[in-house]
């Protein structure tokens, strides 16, 4: 099957490029460095936020589905240019919906807990959103966007992305194992309740609900634990053999320029319930990571 991913050169990206690699022809879509090359994958360069090039190389590619996991993911940057952040996560997705509209592709677009304002989660697909600050509202306009201009789509919702593979981005969880590994004492919010989730977990549902299903609409494709971010960090460090001191503090006390959720989190029980790759509970998922991680050159 020929199938296009955008952000193909981030956290996300590179768990579906490795998961496609030899098996599908694949369109690698992004900005700046390449990824490494992979088995059967061609590399293009488009800007999804022009208004054009990322709709017209999944044109030409003839794209059959169409991964749509790239987005201005910098949430205090969002807010600091909601100009930019409109441009790529609103019409990024327009381009890539009406590009499968045209040629009758299925779409999955990744989207995040965000989209709810964490008043009182966890929240289930069908629960009213509530989007603040201007990467979740831009996230849930995309939302819009790819249901209503795509036929034939699912939305993926995901949340505090972590993954140990060579490469990845630094995130939450990889830079807690680093902090405990330097000794340094650890400032955790003690107010935000997540859904953490591996990227790896996350990279084989929504390929499944990709290729394999036909839902559509919203579905949570998250971890399957919702915890704080304290008993987070502590399960974390117990799983790598490592300890430390965690200092609490609360999320108003540090003056961030766009809005956090507080209890948020993404209940998971439809994806449960129609995936072969189930959302996976966190001690599932941290034994993942630690291989990963372990596996990372000189660890
Ligand atoms: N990370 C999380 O905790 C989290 C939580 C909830 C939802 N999500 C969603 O999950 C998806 C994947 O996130 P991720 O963590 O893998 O993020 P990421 O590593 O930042 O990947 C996003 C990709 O989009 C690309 N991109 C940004 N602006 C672009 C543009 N104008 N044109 C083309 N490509 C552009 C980025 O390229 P550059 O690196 O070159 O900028 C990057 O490769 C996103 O839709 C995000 O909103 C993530």
């Amino acid at each position: 099957m020929r199938v296009a991913i955008t952000g193909a050169n981030g956290m996300l990206g590179a768990e579906l490029l490795a998961r496609l690699a030899g098996r599908h022809e694949v369109l690698a879509l992004g900005l700046g460095e390449p990824p490494p090359p992979t088995q059967g994958t061609q590399w293009r360069e488009a800007d999804l936020g022009d208004g054009r090039s990322a709709e017209q190389a999944i044109l030409d590619f003839r794209a059959e589905a169409v991964l749509h996991a790239g987005a201005v993911t910098d949430v205090d940057g969002c807010e600091r240019d909601v100009d930019l952040a409109w441009r790529v996560n609103v019409g990024g997705t327009e381009q890539v919906a009406r590009a499968c509209r045209a040629l009758g592709a299925r779409l999955v677009a990744v989207s995040t807990d965000y989209v709810f304002d964490g008043e009182a989660g966890p929240y289930a697909e069908d629960d009213v959103p509530n989007p603040r600050g201007a990467y979740a509202r831009t996230k849930r306009c995309g939302e819009e966007a790819a249901l209503l201009l795509a036929p034939d789509c699912a939305v993926g919702r995901v949340a505090v992305l972590y993954s140990g593979r060579p490469g990845a981005k630094p995130t939450f969880a990889t830079q807690i194992v680093e902090k405990l590994q330097r000794g340094e004492p650890l400032k955790i919010f003690s107010d935000q309740i997540v859904s953490p989730t591996l990227a790896s977990n996350a990279a084989d549902m929504l390929l499944e609900l990709l290729l394999e299903h036909d839902y559509r609409g919203v579905l949570h494709t998250t971890g399957a634990t919702v915890i704080g971010r304290i008993p987070f960090t502590e399960q974390l460090a117990r799983r790598f053999g490592l300890s430390g001191e965690i200092i609490p503090v609360k999320t108003a006390e540090v003056k961030l320029p766009a809005p956090r959720p507080l209890r948020g989190g993404l209940k998971v029980e439809r994806a449960a319930a129609l995936l072969r790759h189930r959302p996976l509970l966190l001690d599932e998922a941290l034994d993942l990571f630690h291989a990963e991680w372990m596996s990372r050159a000189g660890r």
